[in-house]
C-alpha cells in the first residue's frame, strides 16, 4: 500500500473532512453543550453499539446520573439495571468504577496514556475522550476508521481481525490527524464511516474525500478492507422454567464469574443439576453474542424437582420483585413470554 499520495495531501484531506463535518454532523446529544462526563458516558455506550440504540439509554442515564458524583454514589445494582439491554455489562461496571476513581482525584489527567490506566479505557476510548475533551493529539482507529483508511490507500492486504488492521493503521491515522481540532477530526472520521463510507454501497458521490480515494479510482471500494470471515460457533443452552408459589426460580451470576456478574437469568439445567427432558421445550429463542449463535431452550419443571436447599446462587423471585432486578440480555422478555404460556 502506498500512503505517500494521501499523506502528501494531508492538509487538503483534513480541510475537506472538517468542512464536511461542520456542515453535516448529526445532532447528537453528547455533542450539544459537551462535557467530559457526556463524552465519557457516550464513548462507553457506543463501544460495540450503534448510535440509534444508544440514544434512549444516554438520555435516561443523564437524567438519573447527571454527573460523575451522582454515578459514583449509585449502587452497582442500580447501575446494572440502568444498563440492562445494552449488553457487554462490564462497560457499566467499569464506568461506575471510573466515576468512583475520578471523583476521588483532585487533578484529572488530560493525556491518553494516563487515561488508559483507568477501568474500561482502551486505546480507542482514551484517544476519543482525550481528543474530544482536552484537544489531545490522539487519532482514534476503530472499524469505521479502518474502512475509510483502507479505501483511501487501496490496501489489499488481508487482515485476520479489525483489531489487527487497526494496529497497522495507527501510524497513518496519526499522520492525518488535524491537530488544530483533533476531537472534531476524530468525530468526523467516525461520522464519515457511519453515514457515507459504509461497508456496503458506500455513498462516494457525497463523500468529501472521494477525490483522494485510491479504491474509488480503481473501482474496488466495496471489497475493502479485506478481513477474514468471522467463524461463527453454534451452541445450545438448555434452561429450566420453574414457577412455584414462592415465585420464579432465578440464578444470580456470582461475583467471581468472568462476565455479567450480578445479573439475573433463568437458570440452566446444568446449574440446577437437572437432566435434559425427552419432551420438546416450552419455548425456543435464538440470539447472538459476539461470534456465538445461540439457541436458548426453556424446559418446564415442577418446583419439587429442585434441590433443597437451593443450588448455589439460585433464588425464588416473587413476581412483584422482578421489575427491580437487573437481568442479563433478553431474560426479562423471555420471562414475560413464559408467564403467558
Ligand atoms: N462512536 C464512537 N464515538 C462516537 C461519537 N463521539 N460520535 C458518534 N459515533 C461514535
Amino acid at each position: 500500500m502506498d500512503t505517500t499520495a494521501l499523506t502528501d495531501a494531508g492538509t487538503d484531506f483534513q480541510s475537506r473532512l472538517i468542512d464536511w463535518y461542520d456542515a453535516n454532523a448529526r445532532d447528537l446529544p453528547w455533542r450539544n453543550d459537551p462535557s467530559l462526563y457526556k463524552t465519557v458516558v457516550s464513548e462507553f455506550m457506543l463501544q460495540q453499539t450503534q448510535v440509534k440504540t444508544v440514544l434512549p439509554y444516554f438520555a435516561a442515564w443523564l437524567r438519573d446520573y447527571p454527573d460523575f458524583a451522582t454515578l459514583a454514589a449509585a449502587t452497582e445494582e442500580q447501575v446494572l439495571k440502568s444498563w440492562e439491554g445494552l449488553g457487554y455489562y462490564s462497560r457499566a461496571r467499569n464506568l461506575h468504577k471510573l466515576a468512583n476513581e475520578l471523583t476521588a482525584l483532585s487533578d484529572l489527567p488530560t493525556d491518553a496514556k494516563s487515561w488508559q490506566a483507568f477501568p474500561g479505557i482502551g486505546p480507542y476510548a482514551a484517544a476519543a475522550i482525550c481528543s474530544i475533551s482536552f484537544s489531545a493529539p490522539n487519532a482514534v482507529v476503530d472499524g469505521n476508521v479502518v474502512r475509510i483508511l483502507s479505501r483511501l490507500v487501496a490496501d489489499q492486504k488481508q487482515y485476520k481481525t479489525t483489531t489487527d488492521a487497526a494496529k497497522s493503521y495507527q501510524i497513518l491515522a496519526a499522520q492525518l490527524l488535524n491537530t488544530a481540532r483533533p476531537g472534531d477530526h476524530n468525530q468526523a472520521m467516525m461520522e464519515l464511516g457511519a453515514t457515507l463510507c459504509q461497508k456496503q454501497k458506500p455513498q462516494c458521490l457525497l463523500c468529501p474525500v472521494s477525490k483522494l480515494c485510491q479504491a474509488r479510482a480503481a473501482g474496488i471500494e466495496e471489497s475493502l478492507p479485506r478481513l477474514d470471515k468471522t467463524q461463527f460457533e453454534k451452541i445450545t443452552v438448555d434452561r429450566a422454567w420453574i414457577a412455584s408459589d414462592r415465585g420464579i426460580l432465578l440464578h444470580k451470576i456470582p461475583a467471581a464469574a468472568k462476565r455479567m456478574k450480578g445479573l439475573h437469568e433463568i437458570p440452566t439445567l446444568e446449574q440446577l443439576d437437572l437432566p435434559k427432558p425427552k419432551s420438546k421445550p416450552l419455548l425456543e429463542r435464538k440470539r447472538s453474542i459476539t461470534k456465538y449463535r445461540i439457541t436458548e431452550r426453556f424446559f418446564p419443571f415442577e418446583s419439587k424437582t429442585v434441590a433443597n436447599p437451593l443450588p448455589a446462587d439460585c433464588l425464588w423471585a416473587a413476581p412483584n420483585t422482578i421489575a427491580a432486578l437487573p437481568f442479563s440480555g433478553p431474560h426479562r422478555k423471555w420471562i414475560a413470554e413464559l408467564l403467558l404460556m
